[in-house]
């Protein structure tokens, strides 16, 4: 492959389709000039994603979000010096609309091509408004598909050192206000509902959380919540009760499981990213936590957390600026990270 090269601060189009938002994104530098975002309300009536739907959802939103995000950057795509996508890990069929049209992007612009993890977009997401935040870190990225801790030590390495034995922080959420009759996705209609509740109507399980592990485990916290709503009868009171246990529990575990890593792995820095860090719970038991051990702490604004493709284009940008690009030819990655394993950016990159 001929070597290229690019300008000192490149202009990049990523695309981001990996589960149910259909995302298109300019980054420049660290600035990111657009950040389209077209989540699909298809799903709320289902209680859940629902994989078909999403990929014909992406078919049809991911031309105009392209054409939305690059019109509000000011620039046209001969300007582009590159194309991001998102290549996994995600839902095989949404995978592949991003893959597909960004490969089609590249060949009819002559660009080049880069693939991205998304969790790496996850995981550096924290930096993407403070450029400058400090290597080593610990990273919690909370989603809907994932919950696990990374010690982040540069733009090119990190391992996960813990993640969830069964559901994601975000999928327990989505879960539970399915339990409660609630619409999806779940994180922030609990979030809402917990409002007018009382956090110590209900001590829910807080999974692993006396283990010397980093990993987490949600499945008995649901079944409480299963086994509670079977058998109490729900009003708005109650509900609001139910949720605001729920929620306690899921932020007391995250909170507790990223701040014991930053201190046994002695770093000053810990950010939280994912869907699950706009939950403002999470965000101030965090901040007090942090400040409390003397700790800096950085989580993204709402529209970096959730899945975006302006962190896959920051990523894209650390890569070309750090001279890591991936320019080859690449299939899509849809498997998840295992538990229990401690993984490397290197491992992560081939594990399909
Ligand atoms: O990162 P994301 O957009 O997609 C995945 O990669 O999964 O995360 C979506 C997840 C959903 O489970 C949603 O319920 C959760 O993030 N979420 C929240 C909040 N906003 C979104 N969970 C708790 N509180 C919120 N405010
Ligand atoms: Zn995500």
């Amino acid at each position: 492959m001929n070597k290229l090269v690019f300008p000192d601060e490149p202009l990049v189009l990523a695309i981001e389709t990996s589960c149910d938002d259909t995302s298109a994104a300019v980054v420049r530098n660290n600035v990111v000039l657009s950040n389209i975002i077209a989540s699909q309300a298809v799903h709320s009536n289902w209680g859940g994603i629902v994989p078909e739907l999403a990929s014909r959802e992406h078919v049809l939103l991911i031309g105009h979000a392209v054409n939305r995000a690059l019109s509000q950057a000011g620039c046209t795509m001969s300007q582009v010096d590159a194309i991001a996508v998102t290549n996994g890990p995600g839902l095989p069929g949404s995978l592949l609309v991003g893959t597909q049209f960004a490969k089609g992007l590249a060949l009819r612009w002559e660009k080049p091509l880069l693939p991205v993890h998304h969790l790496e977009g996850h995981i550096y997401s924290g930096h993407l408004e403070t450029p400058d935040l400090p290597f080593p870190c610990i990273s919690l990225v909370a989603s809907g598909g994932h919950t696990a801790l990374f010690l982040v030590e540069s733009w090119s390495s990190y391992q996960m050192i813990g993640s969830t034995r069964d559901d994601a922080a975000g999928e327990a959420f989505d879960k539970i206000a399915k339990m409660l009759g609630m619409g999806y996705p779940g994180g922030p209609l609990i979030e809402q509902h917990s409002a007018g509740g009382d956090p110590h109507t209900y001590n829910f399980p807080r999974g692993l959380i006396a283990e010397q592990t980093f990993d987490f485990s949600f499945s008995g916290l649901k079944t409480a919540v299963r086994r509670l709503v079977q058998h109490t009868p729900m009003n708005d009171t109650e509900r609001s009760h139910v949720c605001a246990s729920a929620q306690a529990a899921i932020v007391d575990v995250l909170t507790r499981k990223t701040l014991a890593a930053a201190l046994q792995f002695k770093v000053q820095t810990v950010v939280v990213a994912g869907g699950v860090s706009a939950n403002s719970a999470l965000r101030t038991s965090m901040l007090e936590g942090a400040s409390q051990h003397n700790l800096r702490f950085a989580v993204p604004r709402g529209e970096y957390c959730i899945d975006n493709a302006a962190m896959i284009g920051f990523v894209a940008v650390q890569k070309l600026r750090n001279g890591l690009p991936e320019l080859e030819d690449f299939t899509i990655q849809p498997r998840a990270l295992r538990s229990k394993t401690s993984y490397t950016r290197q491992q992560i990159k081939t594990l399909n």
